[in-house]
């Protein structure tokens, strides 16, 4: 039976878009391919509102956080970490024989620029940190970020996890102005999961060419050399392809501000169901998610919860991490809507009732 997934990723994807993905097959060394190439990046800057390059790789996100470490970080950095996902970015640049200063905070706690006042000294030459963390539903501001990493030391790379943010939260990437920003397609692209995108600024391809070691996927030069022919390096994810060229139509269509406007009342009306019926939401005030609302969920019998959810087709996520036991996460991203959310939370009130009886 298929369910409506209000989950942290993959995400419902919707009729639509599947239909988008039903076509014949093209190579990609093709006229065809590099035209859905460079329809898909053209749309890509615009949603993005960047100039920088971005590149695409068949691969789930990881690949190319992977890639900005190897390409971003000369030999030590500074990775903020309030949760799973924070702490993936450090492991990934350790087993890439890097050293991380790691800057931790209880899970739910956000960082402000005044956490990092005299910690981007010395030999450290990137900062890191995950823009919304999926394990504790924590969003951080990180143009005000990057800001305070560049006023302690401009030549220090800035790279950002913006895994569960991009698309549904404006980062303002002008001010941003990160060295990478990497997100994949199973989130708020509400596509299936299958391709990596990094937002990679022209400080990182510096610093890309004098680096070894990048391996040949995650070569960031190679990856460029591709990517300014409209090609790809290595074979791309094109039916996955083509539902993003379809995608991209209909977010810009919506309109940015539109869309973020979107996202926001769902995280308040979940925020809301969460005071009313549960325990409230995990993060602290000001850091809430806007696509991931974390809900304390005190005594209440999540297995039991969720199977009845399940049985109404829909379904939601546990908590992860450390906070597995006392959350439950919903999901908001890509297209759905406040009427979506509204039934969610209709059915989440029926399956509390039944839980009584
Ligand atoms: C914030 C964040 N970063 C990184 C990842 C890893 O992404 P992927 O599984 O696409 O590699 C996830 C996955 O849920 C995530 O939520």
């Amino acid at each position: 039976m298929s369910r409506k997934l209000y989950t942290v990723g993959p995400v419902n994807v919707p009729e639509d878009v599947l239909k988008a993905m039903d076509r014949p097959m093209i190579t990609h060394r093709s006229k065809e391919y590099r035209e859905l190439h460079r329809s898909i990046e053209e749309k890509l800057h615009k949603a993005i509102g960047t100039d920088d390059d971005i590149f695409m790789v068949a691969g789930s996100a990881t690949i190319l956080l992977e890639g900005a470490a190897r390409n971003g970080i000369r030999k030590r950095s500074l990775g903020l970490s309030g949760g799973s996902f924070g702490d993936r970015l450090v492991q990934v640049a350790q087993l890439n024989g890097r050293q991380v200063e790691v800057l931790r905070k209880p899970m739910g706690q956000g960082f402000s620029p005044a956490d990092l006042e005299g910690r981007v000294m010395g030999d450290i030459d990137a900062v890191h940190w995950v823009c919304n963390e999926s394990s504790s539903g924590v969003l951080l501001d990180s143009a005000a970020l990057a800001e305070e990493v560049r006023s302690q030391n401009p030549d220090a790379i800035v790279m950002v996890d913006a895994v569960t943010s991009m698309f549904a939260v404006d980062h303002r990437m002008k001010d941003l102005q990160a060295d990478s920003v990497v997100f994949g397609s199973q989130k708020d692209l509400a596509l299936p999961p299958g391709i990596a995108f990094a937002v990679v600024s022209k400080e990182m391809m510096k610093r890309s060419e004098k680096m070894e070691n990048k391996g040949f996927y995650t070569d960031f030069v190679r990856l460029k050399e591709k990517n300014d022919e409209d090609y790809a390096l290595t074979t791309p994810p094109v039916s996955l392809m083509f539902g993003l060229d379809y995608q991209l139509d209909k977010m810009l269509r919506e309109g940015m501000s539109a869309r973020y406007r979107r996202h926001e009342e769902m995280a308040d009306a979940i925020r809301k169901w969460a005071e009313e019926r549960m325990e409230g939401i995990f993060p602290e005030r000001g850091y809430e998610s806007k696509t991931i609302g974390v809900v304390r969920r005190g005594g209440l019998d999540f297995d039991r919860f969720h199977s009845i959810l399940k049985s109404k087709g829909m379904e939601i996520s546990n908590g992860y991490g450390d906070a597995k036991k006392t959350t439950f996460r919903i999901g908001t991203m890509g297209d759905l809507g406040l009427k979506d959310v509204k039934q969610l939370m209709d059915s989440m009130d029926e399956a509390l009732e039944e839980m009584k009886q």
